[in-house]
């Protein structure tokens, strides 16, 4: 395995086993809700959005606690956001990594609440006062984790998803970054915001991670288009039966693919300000659009 390979593996371990000690269990009838919950988040999921977190708190020399409970929050957030996408009435999905989805292995009420459930744990695990003994910082992440997560941010784009765009390439780039790059551009807002990082820092970082969000869905359709369901651990091909409006259904798989390159180069060219310390982002740039699954 690469080197970056082994960070993301290692990221990914850690975030899984704070997010096992974080999330509830219970001992009575609504122990089906808890575990539920569990079955969704601590499920075998890449874990690239706590990753980018913790990877970009050490270039800012910061220490690990308040950023891995910060992007824990956000990984509960992104699970509930695959349970409630999975359901009959958003895509209608069986399988989620490698595994029944929530809402076949228990029921869709169940799916229903183990989503909301998921998405008020986020809020808790930001707002205790382990996360950051500072107050203001706690409400800063839980305000910016409220706005990439609700209308403004991933609903907001799920919703325009549903409603289906036409024949708009700009309105399909503005959808990906809603329903996926705000998530993915919170990843780095974390260390920026318990940093206290300076403005120009701020501004590079968020070029960088909404034309990494962006590129990340791209590639996400790609794979639907012509990746192995086996591998993928989900459902393929479904975008275009189900009509979907994205990059792919769009432009067809090879202008998809250049779109990729050209963003590849693009988001890299936001790190120029850090120089050599942001090496380890710059190289999961390529390592996370060239992925497989
Ligand atoms: C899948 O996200 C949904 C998208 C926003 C593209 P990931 O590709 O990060 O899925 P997991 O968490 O690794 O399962
Ligand atoms: C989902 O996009 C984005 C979310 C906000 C969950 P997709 O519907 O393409 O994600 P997959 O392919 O089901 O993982
Ligand atoms: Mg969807
Ligand atoms: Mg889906
Ligand atoms: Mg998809």
């Amino acid at each position: 395995m690469s080197d970056l390979g082994k960070r993301i593996a290692q990221a990914a371990d850690i975030v899984t086993v704070a997010l096992d000690e974080l999330l509830p269990r219970a001992d009575g009838p609504e122990s089906r809700l808890t575990e539920a919950m569990r079955y969704a988040a601590l499920g075998p999921g890449k874990r690239l959005r706590p990753f980018f977190a913790l990877e970009t708190g050490k270039m800012f020399d910061l220490p690990e606690r308040p950023v891995l409970r910060a992007a824990c929050a956000l990984e509960c957030i992104h699970a509930y956001s695959l349970v409630h996408d999975d359901l009959p009435a958003m895509d209608d999905d069986d399988m989620r990594r490698g595994r029944p989805t929530v809402h076949v292995q228990y029921d869709e009420a169940t799916a229903i609440l183990a989503g909301d459930s998921l998405q008020t744990a986020a809020f808790e695990i930001m707002a205790h006062p382990d996360t950051h003994d500072d107050g203001h910082v706690r409400s800063e992440l839980v305000r910016k984790l409220a706005i990439a997560s609700g209308a403004r941010g991933m609903c907001g784009g799920q919703m325009i998803d549903l409603l289906g765009v036409r024949d708009d390439l700009g309105a399909v780039a503005r959808m990906q970054r809603l329903k996926t790059g705000a998530l993915i551009a919170f990843a780095f807002e974390i260390p920026l915001i318990i940093g206290r990082a300076k403005e120009a820092e701020r501004a590079a970082l968020m070029g960088f991670a909404q034309d990494l969000g962006l590129a990340y869905q791209i590639v996400d359709d790609i794979l639907d288009a012509e990746g192995d369901a086996a591998l993928l651990g989900k459902a393929a091909g479904k975008d275009a039966a189900k009509g979907k409006a994205n990059y792919v259904t769009l432009l067809g798989l090879d202008a998809a693919k250049e779109r990729v390159e050209l963003l590849a180069a693009q988001t890299k060219a936001h790190l120029d300000i850090f120089g050599d310390r942001a090496d380890h982002l710059r190289e999961s740039v390529d390592f996370v659009l060239d992925r497989r699954n």
